[in-house]
């Protein structure tokens, strides 16, 4: 499997339901809908939330792919479970500890919607040995989180193939997610390394013709 999460973060806000629409294709485009909420706290730039999210499920059947780049996720998981996230990625690094960690991989468990967990670029995939059974998905970070529109860290390329390893050395069943950075020159090879998502921002909604765009990562 390999799949196009397109991030609404370089959307157009103004008129959210139609860029959802652009992407989506009445079922034709993408499945999957990635959402970037950050808090200007764990990541300096603060984005969207809770309404936005409730607000745009009413209009579309899309997976959304909620990613939370906030301190202490384990806070709000509940809220973002009914706002319609179908997935929930949360940064290992924004938890106290690693009981924390586990806590809110449980609790994301037990309302039965996927569950992964984000590292930033400077994180080594090895902190997440002591769970990674459990997960869903793995989210690596290619940027630093916070903004879109950023160059991909060339050393992530290196996480997404060790993490790959790892995942058929034991048999897991994750998925891998790719985000940020993204673009025609470095698909392939991310895709290649064993990325089955990836996320792009820019990449999609800046496109001149998101149609053809969205078919060529598909296919990359
Ligand atoms: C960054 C976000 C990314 C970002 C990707 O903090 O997590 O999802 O929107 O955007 P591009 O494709 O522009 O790097
Ligand atoms: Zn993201």
């Amino acid at each position: 499997m390999f799949t196009l999460a397109p991030s609404l973060l370089a959307s157009d806000f103004s008129n959210l339901e139609n860029e959802i629409k652009r992407v989506y294709m009445d079922g034709k485009g993408c499945n999957y809908l990635h959402l970037d909420v950050m808090d200007g706290v764990f990541v300096k730039n603060i984005s969207f939330g809770l309404p936005v999210i409730s607000s745009i499920r009413k209009v579309c059947d899309i997976i959304f792919d909620v990613h939370l780049m906030i301190t202490k996720p384990i806070r709000y998981i509940h809220d973002f479970i009914e706002a319609g996230a179908d997935m929930i990625s949360f940064h290992y690094e924004a938890c106290d500890n690693i009981e924390e960690v586990l806590k809110t991989i449980d609790l994301i468990k037990n309302n039965n919607i996927k569950c992964s967990v984000a590292i930033k670029p400077d994180t080594p995939v090895d902190v997440l040995l002591p769970f990674i059974d459990k997960l869903d998905m793995v989210l690596i970070m290619s940027v630093e989180p916070g903004f879109g529109g950023q160059k991909f860290i060339d050393k992530c390329m290196n996480k997404i193939k060790e993490l790959n390893k790892i995942k058929s050395e034991n048999n897991y069943d994750f998925i891998i997610e790719v985000d940020g950075g993204i673009n025609f020159d470095n698909a392939k090879e991310i895709k290649d390394s064993g990325a089955d998502i990836i996320v792009v921002g820019t990449g999609v909604f800046k496109s001149e013709n998101v149609k053809e765009t969205i078919e060529r990562y598909m296919n990359v």
